[in-house]
């Protein structure tokens, strides 16, 4: 009870001492999020090695907390995701596959992504660089997911010069470079690397400090370019590596050196704009290095074993660091467990934006405070993945790690990428850099031995116990990860129940998990048909760009429509117009019949209007109660004497919706119709779902022979044939075909009909009667205004059945009680206020 008084008495507390949220909001701390792409544990410095100087990473990563324990799902597309979303790919349909540029999917416009949440507490929101987030549609690029502006590329890599993309060699080549969504054809010539980071110090530069910045520089390098020239770095800056002798990986080392430098930059310029002091940076792989393989870049994830897209920690345990002089501890290497997924929740919580808490042990965990103390609990278990194609898993729980089948037959389950011996920088060259005028190490006060100390501890050192070997596509195999963090001892045969209890818990989690959204290639991206660019291919022509979520929503859906409509390809169009959810016919007229040898009229078609209202009076007049209160003409109506002789009249006019969400109205009175605006962009607006003639049909005879026959209730009604062919006939509709259509556009201005005469709404006579189309859209707008507003709530991952033992129940009723509580607790609350203020005041005399 107290507990629960407890927030409400600090925030009014808050409120009365005049602080809230207007200084809390200028107190937002700047985040700043660089990520490199296909990076090996082993290509950047601080984990020891000589080979590649990263100074200025490594200054960062010494004078902050270094992430030795920081998971990220093995590929790009389900790492990003999970940054994006916070949650674990798996459920959000996008584990196992990255986007290949050709394929309609994205990352689900349901989502609501970081940039979102940034945008919404007041930042400025920026994405440089990669996104592999989707883009058939316009709505699926960063732009329209809450970046206010992006510059980079929509796929999966680019050429590092000329910025095109070709996904293989015999597959086609196109420009894939934008300023937000337009295609940049400036930067063709500047190496990419560079332009990146000149567009973050840029967006630094020019940053209007009255917002916070939300900076996310996602790098290209140093993943591959295209299969013609994969490794790709200025000649200068290869020349500064010619102690590699491999030119693969003094490529890959010039690569990673220019991101670097880039880092330096960034730190300079927020430095120099007196941002830094209140700034986050988060510096990390998106996935191990491809050492092997497809876009191998000859990374180094050694001594961890495999590399990207693979089970083994070479995938999925990647370079990180943060870096802020917001965070209480500096100087340490941190074993806690992180997944990427973390980041909205913890950022989110050091920004004071409120996320709401996911369901699910894989997906985000708000851990700001196990960054800011070295003993709080933090996660404990990860999901690296439950691959439905390789159908291998990968999981982690209190330190133990489960691996069952394998990616590629096994050609990556080795320990890849181990350097030799001397192609490398002596520790005091390394040190030399590191502190340089030109480093930002310069300025941090980094001693020797420190950086001595801090190297070791971030250094992986194998077991050097002999081990069992293990052989995934054979048998699931268990490791201890934390004292074998090379996988080298499968203990799979020590601790069978462990290993049951960690296979229990993938398989839940598998079962759990969202089907892929991945989609087949279509031919209709190829940059040949868009003037040599990757672009939305399947956005429509001339529909207007979605501005919020719910247009955003609906656009996928209608992807989802047209894709269904060109496969059924039948929309060519006659009978009863258009269906389901439209202000059409075929949304509101709808089969019916009553049957009671109580109604004096029988075998008749009734052209009389019925609206389902009228029931509970018509059906209550029929049984005598009387105490239905008569509602307004467009409610229920008592048409008990309608059913009973043609010649009453009854219902004049039908309202069949005036739209919140589309904003269509749909009416009816005296036969005409009104209709203006439509759903879903006018998709539904076809005739659809005709028949095909004769085939897949029952022919006459035979449907007589069902109808009359004694085995069914019409043999005992001694119905002649004769009958009922004059029934149906009156029943069938007729279009009225003789006259000339005349076209209504809906979404562009308002159609009326005479739907006794043109049931199939085909001439629209808006032109033509011009007071008629005034009169029902009076009456349209007269009901609007007493209308209420629909109940319908944005949805609630609280219902999710995995949170009450898999049934669907009332989720709420906990919660209920809590609302109604809290009137009176706030009102308590304000009475102890008053209380404890008058106690001030009285104290102050
Ligand atoms: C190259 O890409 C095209 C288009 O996606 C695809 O159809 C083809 O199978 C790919 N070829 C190879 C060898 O991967
Ligand atoms: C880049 O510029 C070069 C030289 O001007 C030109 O040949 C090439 O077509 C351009 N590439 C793209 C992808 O626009
Ligand atoms: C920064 O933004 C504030 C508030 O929007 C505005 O008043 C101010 O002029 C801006 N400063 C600059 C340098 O644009
Ligand atoms: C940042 O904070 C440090 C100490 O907290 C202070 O010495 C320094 O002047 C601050 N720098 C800026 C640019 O505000
Ligand atoms: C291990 O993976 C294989 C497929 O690679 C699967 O058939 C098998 O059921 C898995 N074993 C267990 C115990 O889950
Ligand atoms: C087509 O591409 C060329 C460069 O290849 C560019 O100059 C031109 O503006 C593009 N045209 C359109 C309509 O985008
Ligand atoms: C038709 O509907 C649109 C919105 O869908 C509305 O803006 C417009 O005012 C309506 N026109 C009339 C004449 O009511
Ligand atoms: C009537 O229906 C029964 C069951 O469907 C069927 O066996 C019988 O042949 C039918 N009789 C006629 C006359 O069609
Ligand atoms: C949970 O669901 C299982 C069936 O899946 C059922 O047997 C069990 O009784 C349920 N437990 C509770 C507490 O409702």
């Amino acid at each position: 009870m107290m507990k629960r008084a407890v927030p409400y008495l600090v925030t009014l507390w808050l409120l009365w001492l005049g602080g809230g949220a207007s200084t809390a909001h200028q107190e937002r701390p700047n985040i700043v999020i660089i990520v490199a792409d296909d990076l090996g544990w082993n290509d950047v410095s601080f984990h020891g090695s000589n080979q590649i100087p990263t100074p200025n990473i490594d200054a960062l990563a010494y004078d902050g907390i270094i992430l030795n324990r920081h998971y990220v799902p093995p590929l790009c597309t389900p790492s990003r995701a999970s940054l994006m979303t916070g949650k674990h790919p798996m459920n959000i349909g996008m584990q196992d596959h990255v986007i290949i540029s050709d394929e309609p999917w994205g990352l689900g416009l349901d989502q609501k992504l970081m940039p979102q949440y940034f945008r919404e507490a007041g930042y400025r929101t920026h994405l440089v660089g990669k996104w592999h987030l989707g883009f058939f549609r316009r709505a699926y690029t960063p732009t329209y997911r809450g970046f206010d502006s992006h510059f980079g590329y929509l796929g999966p890599y680019i050429d590092y010069w000329d910025h095109s993309l070709q996904m293989n060699e015999t597959s086609a080549r196109g420009l894939d470079m934008r300023r937000n969504t337009a295609v940049n054809y400036d930067a063709n010539g500047t190496y990419a690397t560079d332009l990146f980071n000149d567009e973050a110090v840029r967006l630094i530069d020019s940053h209007n400090r009255s917002k916070p910045l939300f900076l996310v520089l996602t790098h290209l390098a140093p993943h591959t370019g295209n299969e013609d020239d994969p490794l790709q770095a200025p000649a200068d800056e290869i020349a500064k590596f010619d102690y590699i002798q491999d030119p693969k990986r003094r490529t890959l080392a010039a690569m990673v050196s220019r991101i670097d430098t880039g880092v330096g930059r960034i730190y300079r310029s927020l430095e120099r704009r007196r941002m830094l002091n209140n700034t986050i940076i988060l510096f990390y792989a998106d996935n191990g290095a491809p050492t092997l393989g497809i876009h191998a870049n000859s990374g180094s994830n050694y001594p961890l074993r495999g590399q990207k897209e693979s089970p083994w920690e070479g995938a999925v345990r990647g370079a990180a660091l943060i870096w802020s002089r917001l965070l209480p501890r500096k100087g340490v290497v941190s074993n806690q467990w992180l997944h990427v997924s973390d980041w909205l929740p913890t950022l989110g919580h050091a920004a004071g934006i409120r996320i709401p808490p996911n369901a699910s042990p894989i997906d985000g965990q708000n851990q700001w405070s196990t960054l800011t103390s070295s003993s709080s609990g933090g996660r404990t278990v990860v999901m690296n993945n439950a691959h439905n194609e390789f159908t291998y898993s990968s999981y982690i729980k209190r330190g133990w790690k489960y691996v069952n089948g394998t990616s590629f037959k096994g050609a990556y389950d080795r320990w890849l990428g181990q350097l030799k011996d001397g192609e490398q920088i002596s520790h005091e060259d390394y040190y030399k850099r590191l502190i340089a005028s030109q480093s930002i190490g310069s300025a941090m006060q980094l001693t020797r031995d420190d950086v001595k100390r801090l190297r070791a501890k971030a250094m992986v050192e194998c077991s050097s116990a002999q081990g069992t070997v293990c052989e995934p596509l054979k048998r699931p195999c268990l490791f201890n990860i934390v004292e074998d963090p090379c996988e080298r001892n499968n203990q799979a045969n020590a601790y069978p129940h462990i290993l049951r209890e960690l296979e229990t818990d993938v398989n839940g989690y598998r079962k759990r998990s969202v089907p892929s959204r991945q989609q087949p290639s279509d031919s209709r991206a190829d940059p040949a048909r868009h003037n040599g660019t990757w672009t939305w291919w399947l956005e429509g022509l001339g529909t207007q760009s979605p501005t919020h979520n719910l247009q955003q929503l609906f656009s996928t859906f209608q992807s989802f429509m047209e894709y269904f409509m060109a496969l059924f390809a039948k929309v060519e169009a006659k009978l009863l117009a258009k269906q389901k959810y439209s202000p059409w016919e075929g949304a509101v007229r709808g089969a019916a019949l009553i049957w009671s040898p109580l109604l004096p009229r029988k075998r008749v078609v009734s052209e009389q209007w019925i609206h389902v209202s009228d029931w509970l009076p018509t059906l209550g007049h029929a049984a005598g109660i009387q105490s239905i209160p008569a509602g307004g003409p467009i409610d229920g109506q008592n048409q008990w004497l309608t059913l009973q002789s043609a010649s009453v009249d009854g219902r004049t006019v039908v309202m069949h919706n005036v739209d919140r969400r589309y904003g269509y109205r749909s009416y009816m009175k005296q036969g005409w119709k009104y209709i203006n605006g439509t759903t879903a962009r006018g998709i539904y607006d076809g005739w659809l779902g005709q028949l095909s003639d004769q085939e897949d049909q029952l022919s006459e005879e035979g449907y007589f022979a069902q109808l009359l026959n004694d085995s069914f209730i019409g043999g005992s009604m001694l119905l002649s044939e004769e009958q009922v062919r004059e029934v149906r006939q009156s029943a069938t509709l007729r279009c009225a075909e003789d006259v000339q259509a005349i076209p209504c556009e809906p979404l562009v201005k308002p159609c009326l009909f005479n739907v006794v005469e043109d049931p199939c709404e085909r001439v629209n006579l808006a032109d033509e009667y011009p007071e008629m189309l005034k009169d029902l859209q009076s009456d349209v707008e007269r009901f609007k205004r007493t209308a209420l507003p629909p109940r319908n709530q944005p949805s609630d991952s609280r219902s999710d059945p995995a949170l009450h033992n898999y049934t669907w129940t009332w989720w709420q009723d906990e919660m209920d009680e809590q609302q109604h509580m809290a009137p009176y607790i706030l009102y308590l609350a304000a009475a102890i206020e008053i209380l404890l203020i008058l106690i001030v005041l009285w104290c102050g005399h």
